[in-house]
């Protein structure tokens, strides 16, 4: 079964007067483990679509599904618990948080519940993606790829099944790009995690299982 699916999906954004079709009945589907590239031009809906899987924007149209389930009609905070207990997300710029050291960036997912276990698995997840000797450097102490890196071992402390990420290559050299996209490979192998990344990067596509176009809004497998 899909762990993650959209079913129809329109979203529309209506600033004023107009009305933009970001997404026209988008189908989608990712099974566990496995790893998916969304590729397509800048303003093809890429970064809506993600959004809109992870919960984090509602569809004007269509449903989204978690595990089988439509969660489309459920509370903000319904989507928030469904969203923490299994998707995490990799931001484009990274979000980092400027103050914070890499540990603590890695932590802040967990902080608005009780987990007594979350530094420790902040700390093994740093070492897992090569950052075991950077746990206490701030994110200006760090590369952009070693940023990125910090990015994924945040997206991963909850142990999400879905893993979403916006243009996981976008700002990073060819080198730490292939690093990153390797993590991927990875952590999709072995902890059975599935990875949805849209980009604009064919490269991308090397490591994915399968390749999804979309193009104004629509997708074209
Ligand atoms: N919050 C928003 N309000 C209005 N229009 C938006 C908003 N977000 C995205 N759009 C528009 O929706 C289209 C798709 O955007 P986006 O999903 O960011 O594409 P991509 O990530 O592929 O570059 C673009 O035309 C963009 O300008
Ligand atoms: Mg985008």
């Amino acid at each position: 079964m899909a762990i993650a699916e959209l079913r129809g999906v329109t979203k529309r954004y209506e600033t004023g007067s107009e009305v933009l079709e970001a997404l026209r009945g988008v189908d989608f589907a990712v099974e566990p483990g496995e790893f998916v590239a969304v590729m397509g031009p800048s303003g093809s809906g890429k970064s809506t679509m993600l959004h809109v899987l992870g919960l984090l924007d509602a569809p004007s149209e269509g449903a989204v599904l978690l595990d089988g389930r439509d969660v489309t009609g459920l509370t903000d905070a319904e989507q928030t618990r469904e969203r923490k207990r299994s998707i995490g997300f990799v931001f484009q710029d990274f979000s980092l948080i400027p103050t914070l050291t890499a540990v603590e960036n890695v932590e802040v997912p967990t902080l608005f519940g009780d987990d007594p276990g979350a530094g420790e698995r902040a700390c093994a997840l740093l070492r897992r993606v090569g950052l075991g000797d950077r746990l206490d450097h701030r994110p200006d102490q760090l590369s952009g790829g070693q940023k990125q890196r910090v990015a994924v071992a945040r997206a991963l402390i909850n142990a999400p099944r879905l893993l979403l990420a916006d243009e996981p290559t976008g700002n990073l050299d060819r080198e730490t790009g292939r690093r990153v996209l390797e993590e991927f490979s990875r952590i999709r192998a072995e902890d059975d995690v599935a990875v949805v990344a849209v980009t604009h990067d064919p490269r991308v596509s090397e490591f994915a299982d399968r390749t999804v176009d979309i193009v104004d809004g629509e997708i074209r497998e």
